[in-house]
């Protein structure tokens, strides 16, 4: 019972450190999990037409969009300052907002459009804005031990029965 008025009091910290402007991990997740969806959706796609014309798409849309997505998230959970800083926010908001155009310019391109060029050079250069944001922000926010949530809440527990 003491033990659960203590965690609970710890939590108002890290949600005020988080700020209003930076994205829940579960929002890097699920994004994650929608670029799973179309990378996947695209491979089954090329194979069952044996048109591998958009290999490259399908290839970024697999490993920036599912795995860098899904791997920050879990850098940001394990270092929640990291996830809960500006540096964050402004890494998911420019990863995201330019990897579709990117990788519709990409397609375009690939399928034989080629005024799609200064859009994919364009939302690329915003994307590695991005995640010059993020590589700032692991060697600025992420710290030599993760917080684990499951060994605070046992050392808040042993805190209040030494008491
Ligand atoms: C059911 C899921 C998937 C299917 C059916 C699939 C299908 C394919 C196919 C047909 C190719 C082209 C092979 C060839 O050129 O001979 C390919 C290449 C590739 N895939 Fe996937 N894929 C899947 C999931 C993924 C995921 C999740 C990722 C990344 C995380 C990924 C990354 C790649 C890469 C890097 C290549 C090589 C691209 C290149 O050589 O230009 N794939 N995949």
């Amino acid at each position: 019972m003491q033990a659960t008025t203590q965690m609970s009091a710890q939590r108002p910290v890290r949600r005020a450190a988080a700020g209003a402007s930076s994205p829940s991990t579960a929002a890097w997740f699920r994004l994650a999990a929608a670029y799973l969806v179309v990378a996947v959706a695209l491979g089954i796609a090329m194979g069952a037409s044996g048109n591998f014309a958009l290999r490259p798409v399908h290839a970024h849309v697999g490993l920036l969009g599912w795995t860098g997505l899904a791997l920050a998230g879990l850098i940001y959970r394990a270092f929640p300052e990291a996830g809960a800083s500006r540096l964050a926010a402004v890494h998911f908001w420019l990863f995201n907002l330019a990897l579709p155009p990117m990788m519709g310019a990409l397609a375009a391109l690939l399928l034989g459009h080629p005024q799609a060029l200064p859009v994919l050079v364009g939302s690329q250069f915003v994307v590695a804005a991005g995640v010059l944001a993020f590589v700032a922000n692991v060697f600025l926010n992420v710290g030599s031990a993760p917080r684990d949530s499951a060994h605070a809440a046992g050392a808040a527990a042993i805190e209040v029965e030494a008491r």
